[in-house]
């Protein structure tokens, strides 16, 4: 069977790390049809938008979405997020954002005394809604007393569905579900998020659950990781607590993701977990080890068990032996990693 792959490659380092996931997937021998979709910031310059309009419908004709990263300097942040990925998540739906967050050997992380082993989280980001939901207004326009508001929106629906599957990904690991929550400082939101997460518990006897505030899980992930095994959270807490990830992990340029809707007919987008990285796009020096995870992420996705968890090994070794970008100790390209990777994988 073929697999139909969208590829938005987007801007800045996006097309290069792609490049190297693309061409390590090929090697891989599966059957996949790539299909180049331009767009991002420079379909923005011509067209004025991100995407054409009918984007989520197109996308939802394709297998899996492949993406790099949106986002240029010329273009407000605001603008092109909104008029690509967090679109796409809301119009497909694709509810869990899931990100492994684990330090691979050979790899330098930055907490002393901590290496592979000690760093293995498994992040379930809710992905639709929260501080996220886009719902709000500015009015007053210029005036002194202009205001803006933001509404952070819970629904019974969107947590419950997201908590589940973190509890479900947890009797797949180490068996502990830790929570995120602010319910002491917010009132409402993250209470509904904490009587939820207790409900989903009460179904999974054989998960240790603790809910903790976000503010100390971030400690938590610094002084004591190997405690944590699934961490879910809300759209906000999510994002944070990942980028921090990120930076035990070695830096931006490993992080992978997967948005998914679990048990939907509805194709799953992989990212890294960086965005365009203009400070150093267009080098060849981009670290293309997080947009090869994510690959992986997507052949498992797609079914591909076998080729994902020999993709995934490729990864491993290069980075434990190099050639290893300089973000995380080397000095190679972007291109001497992903051949390195597909070299592995014709051994
Ligand atoms: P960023 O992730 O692009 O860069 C942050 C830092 O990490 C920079 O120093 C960069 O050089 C480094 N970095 C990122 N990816 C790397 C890689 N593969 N290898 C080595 N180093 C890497 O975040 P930033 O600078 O806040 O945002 C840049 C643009 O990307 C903005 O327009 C932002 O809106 C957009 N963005 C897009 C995302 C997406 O498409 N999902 C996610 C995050 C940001
Ligand atoms: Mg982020």
């Amino acid at each position: 069977m073929t697999h139909r792959v969208a590829v938005l490659a987007g801007d800045g380092v996006g097309p290069e790390v792609v490049a190297e996931a693309r061409k390590a997937v090929d090697a891989l021998g599966l059957a996949i049809e790539w299909t180049d979709l331009p767009w991002g910031s420079a379909y923005w310059q011509v067209h004025g938008r991100m995407m054409p309009d009918d984007a989520t419908e197109h996308l939802r004709t394709y297998d899996a979405i492949l993406m790099g990263a949106m986002g240029d300097p010329m273009v407000p942040d605001d603008v092109s997020l909104w008029g690509s990925i967090l679109a796409i998540r809301q119009s497909l739906d694709l509810w869990a954002n899931v990100r492994p967050c684990r330090l691979l050997p050979g790899v330098p992380g930055p907490l002393a005394g901590r290496g592979a082993g000690d760093f293995d989280i498994l992040f379930v980001r809710e992905n639709t809604e929260g501080e996220y939901s886009g719902a709000g207004g500015i009015a007053h326009r210029g005036l002194a007393s202009e205001i803006a508001v933001e509404a952070a929106i819970f629904t019974r629906a969107a947590i419950e569905r997201v908590v589940r599957h973190a509890f479900e990904l947890a009797t797949t690991r180490r068996g502990i579900l830790t929570s995120a929550t602010k319910s002491n400082a917010s009132r409402f939101g993250y209470v509904l998020w904490d009587e939820i997460a207790e409900e989903v518990a009460a179904d999974h006897p054989g998960v240790r659950y603790e809910r903790i505030l976000v503010d100390a899980l971030a400690a938590r992930m610094v002084r004591a990781p190997e405690s944590l095994d699934v961490a879910v959270a809300s759209n906000l807490f999510g994002d944070i607590l990942t980028d921090l990830a990120a930076a035990i992990q070695g830096g931006m340029g490993m992080a992978a993701s997967a948005n998914l809707a679990p048990g939907a007919e509805v194709p799953g987008l992989f990212e890294p977990v960086h965005g365009s990285a203009p400070d150093i796009a267009g080098q060849g020096i981009a670290n293309p080890a997080g947009a090869v995870w994510s690959a992986s992420l997507m052949l498992d996705a797609l079914g591909e068990r076998d080729a994902s968890a020999t993709l995934m090994g490729a990864l491993e070794e290069v980075c434990r032996d190099g050639p290893r970008t300089r973000d995380v100790g080397g000095s190679a390209t972007t291109r001497e990693v992903g051949d390195a990777i597909v070299a592995r994988l014709a051994i």
